[in-house]
This record gives C-alpha cells, sequence and structure tokens, in this order.
C-alpha cells in the first residue's frame, strides 16, 4: 500500500489501490470462469480471435480483455516495429498470458488446481453480506472447522495432499530426523508425510495424532504402504484430549495457523508434556509477518464461520511469546525464501514447568459455543484452517480426558469442558 504520509496526491493513490484490489478480484475470477488460460495455454491470439472463440459481446469483450491486460493477466504484443499497439488505431491488439498466471495455472492453462480450488471456497464466504454476517444472519451451510462431513475431510486433506511433500522438503532444509526414536506428527493429515519419514528414516516411530476420519486415512494409507510397523494413527482432538507422550521431537505443519492463539498455547502446553527432556517442537507455518495479503484474505474468510478462531495467522513475536510462555527455548528461525511461504520454526523442550494455562471464564466460553448449524458443509469448503471460538472453550479442557475420545463428538467435549471451567 501506498506509504504515508498521506497528502493528496498518496490518499487518492491508496483509495484507487484499494479499489483496484475488487476490479483485480472480478477480472480474475472472471478469467477463470471463461478459461481463459486453457483457451491461451503458452500461445496468443489477437482480441477478435479470443471474443470468436469465447462468443462474447465484442464490445464488452475489448473492454474486458484490455482491462486484463492493465490487471497484469494479460501481456500485449507489441507491433511489428516493436511500437505499443493502441486499440482503435491499430490492427486488433494480440495478447497472451502474462507470465504470472502462466506461473499460476501452467504453459496448458490446465495447471494451479489449489488456486482454482480456494478460489472456489474464497467465492461463496465472499457471497455473504458483511454487515447481515455481523447482524447474526444464520447460515444454511457454515463451513466446520475441523470437518464434521466425510466429503468435507477427504477435501480438507486432498488440498493438504497436495503440497505436503513439498512443505516437508522444507522442514527436512532444518530438521535432521534421523536424530530422533519417536516423532509426534500433530494434526498430520492423512499420513502423507509421515509416510515420506517412514521411507527416509528406517528407525523413526512415528505417531500421527488426528480427528477420527484422517486417523483411519493414515492407519490405511500405513497398510497400503506396509508401513504399519512404524507409523500409528491415534485418533483425538487435541482440542480436548492430551496428546500422547514419550516423544524426541513434536510437530504441527500447517496446523497452528489454523487456530486462534490461547488455543495454539493450549496445544504448545500439550506438546510439551508429550516430548521427553531436552525435546524438540517443530513448527511448520505461514507467519503474519511474511503473508500479510494470504493472512488479510483468510482472515476474511473466516468471518461468516463460527468455527474458526480470532487471529489464526500469527507474527513471529506470537510465536516466540507463546514458546517462552509455555516452556521451550528458540532453536532456530528459518524464514521462508522463493520456494515456500512457510517458516519452520525449532524449538527445545526446558524442564522447567511452564505456566499453567490461564483458564477462560465461563461466560466467556458460554460465548464461543458454535453457533453455526450442523449441516453437512457446503463443498465450496474448507480451508487449511481451522476452528474456532469452539476451541477457545477447550482452553478450559482438562487435561485428562482419555485419548480414546477418537470417536467422541467435539461439541459434547466442549460441553464437558465448560462445565469443568465452571467448577474450576
Ligand atoms: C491443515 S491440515 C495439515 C496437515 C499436515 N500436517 C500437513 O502439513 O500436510 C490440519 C490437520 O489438523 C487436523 N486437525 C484439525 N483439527 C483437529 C483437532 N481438533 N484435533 C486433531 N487434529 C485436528 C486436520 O484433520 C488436518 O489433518
Amino acid at each position: 500500500m501506498t506509504t504515508p504520509p498521506w497528502n493528496v496526491q498518496k490518499t487518492e493513490a491508496a483509495y484507487y489501490e484499494l479499489l483496484a484490489g475488487g476490479a483485480r478480484y472480478a477480472l480474475f475470477t472472471s478469467m477463470c470462469d471463461l478459461y481463459l488460460p486453457e483457451i491461451l495455454k503458452g500461445g496468443e491470439k489477437d482480441a477478435e480471435e479470443l471474443v470468436t472463440t469465447l462468443g462474447i459481446a465484442p464490445h464488452r469483450g475489448r473492454k474486458w480483455l484490455h482491462a486484463l491486460h492493465l490487471a497484469g493477466f494479460l501481456d500485449k504484443l507489441p507491433l511489428p516495429d516493436g511500437g505499443e499497439q493502441i486499440n482503435g488505431l491499430d490492427a486488433p491488439p494480440r495478447y497472451r498470458l502474462s507470465p504470472l498466471i502462466r506461473s499460476m495455472f501452467g504453459e496448458d492453462g490446465y495447471g494451479g488446481w489449489f488456486f482454482r480450488e480456494f478460489l472456489r471456497y474464497y467465492r461463496t464466504a465472499l457471497l455473504y453480506p458483511l454487515p447481515n454476517l455481523l447482524y447474526g444472519m444464520q447460515l444454511a451451510q457454515p463451513v466446520r472447522y475441523p470437518p464434521l462431513d466425510p466429503g468435507d475431510n477427504h477435501l480438507l486433506h486432498d488440498w493438504m495432499r497436495s503440497a505436503a511433500l513439498a512443505t516437508l522438503a522444507v522442514i527436512r532444509r532444518y530438521v535432521d530426523f534421523s536424530r530422533y526414536e519417536r516423532l509426534l506428527d500433530v494434526g498430520g493429515g492423512d499420513g502423507t508425510m509421515a509416510l515420506q519419514l517412514y521411507r527416509s528414516f528406517p528407525e523413526l516411530l512415528i505417531t500421527v495424532f488426528n480427528m477420527p476420519q484422517p486417523t483411519d486415512m493414515v492407519q490405511e494409507l500405513a497398510l497400503k504402504n506396509n508401513a504399519w510397523d512404524r507409523i500409528g494413527g491415534i485418533a483425538g482432538d487435541f482440542r480436548t484430549d492430551p496428546l500422547p507422550g514419550g516423544n524426541n521431537a513434536v510437530m504441527f505443519s500447517r496446523v497452528l495457523a489454523d487456530w486462534p492463539p490461547e488455543l495454539c498455547k493450549r496445544l504448545l502446553h500439550k506438546a510439551h508434556k508429550a516430548l521427553l527432556d531436552d525435546g524438540h517442537l517443530i513448527i511448520c507455518e505461514p507467519l503474519y509477518d511474511h503473508n500479510q495479503d494470504l493472512s488479510l484474505v483468510w482472515e476474511h474468510s473466516y468471518v461468516p464461520y463460527d468455527d474458526f478462531g480470532l487471529q489464526c495467522y500469527k507474527p513471529l513475536s506470537l510465536y516466540e511469546r507463546l514458546l517462552k510462555e509455555t516452556g521451550f527455548e528458540l532453536i532456530s528461525v528459518h524464514p521462508p525464501d522463493e520456494e515456500t511461504i512457510h517458516c519452520v520454526i525449532l524449538a527445545r523442550r526446558l524442564d522447567l514447568p511452564p505456566e499453567p494455562p490461564a483458564p477462560i471464564p465461563p461466560g466467556e466460553a458460554a460465548a464461543s459455543e458454535p453457533t453455526a448449524s450442523e449441516t453437512a458443509a457446503s463443498k465450496a469448503v474448507v480451508s487449511g484452517a481451522v476452528a474456532s471460538d469452539a476451541a477457545a472453550s477447550e482452553t478450559v479442557a482438562s487435561e485428562t480426558v482419555a485419548s480414546e475420545a477418537a470417536a467422541s463428538e467435539p461439541a459434547a467435549k466442549e460441553a464437558a469442558a465448560q462445565q469443568e471451567a465452571v467448577k474450576e
């Protein structure tokens, strides 16, 4: 955004920069809806050809193509003499996809699966008018997190699988897994990362802790790959259940950025208990510091869905604070580079009693009950994101709840947790 001080020129520039975001968004989505990347691929066409191929209204179509060019989505080829082709004066301009769009959708125009998927989810969230939402509009099909509907769970894990190995490759640049005997992968997806680690580290025992349905996926994957001897799935809800103990390392990959700070603090407390002395905590997340637009877009998409908590995308300083408050010493921080958006944080468990987690006042916990209906969520769903305010009530949950909790309903547990809090 344009930088202060806010004189007339900069204020106007900032205002139009803001609206230009809306224009770019509308142009981008229309370009995807009309399959322009697939039509143009790595080639070029002139405006008349494109209008004919797409079957769109010629006058509006030409203006649309020009606007796509201004937005940076289409490159306009120069005239044979190198000069700029002018609409209306010269022959119809020839366009091709800009390097940015080719990077998103590939040279054949068919790539970018995750970009398309997230756009679909985001557009659904955008359809709700914000003022109505703020006045309590009820949603017929709220996104639930963690997903309740089996189809949504599969979709979430399709999303995660699509980048799991690339994310693990980033973690492996900074973490030497050969030094560990037992690794606990909290919220470890469908086990894709666990399987890769299994193959690379023949001594490593890996426990994936996840909700019941994804745990079934982990177990199926391990069975299918004959890896069940060193990959175990434990089903539970980390909002209410303790984590399995006795580990040299506990990993949160793309998990904490789904949850609000108070739940993350609770999770780090649980990780502390699940680690042996001097055990390592591995965190791999997109941080607010390096991903401000991403954070804004995701946090905005969470507003309609009450399962999602407040301030899921956190800056490094907040992670540092949470680690300190839960009995960890920072070992190293590895900010993203051009290959990734993720930051890898490594910390060591200190043998100090961490501060006890602050209980949430009962009134506040009650207010955090999910209000959304449980209807099987829209297929427009799931983020690699998370839940919630519901989660806030978790911060008072008893650590003693058994992890056989596997199949139990989070809402019921949250209610129990609140009762605990009231007792306290
Ligand atoms: C964004 S995915 C990350 C998956 C994997 N760690 C990765 O990086 O590919 C978040 C994972 O956390 C799990 N999860 C979400 N809420 C959970 C909860 N309350 N208890 C246990 N696992 C949970 C989801 O099922 C999912 O597998």
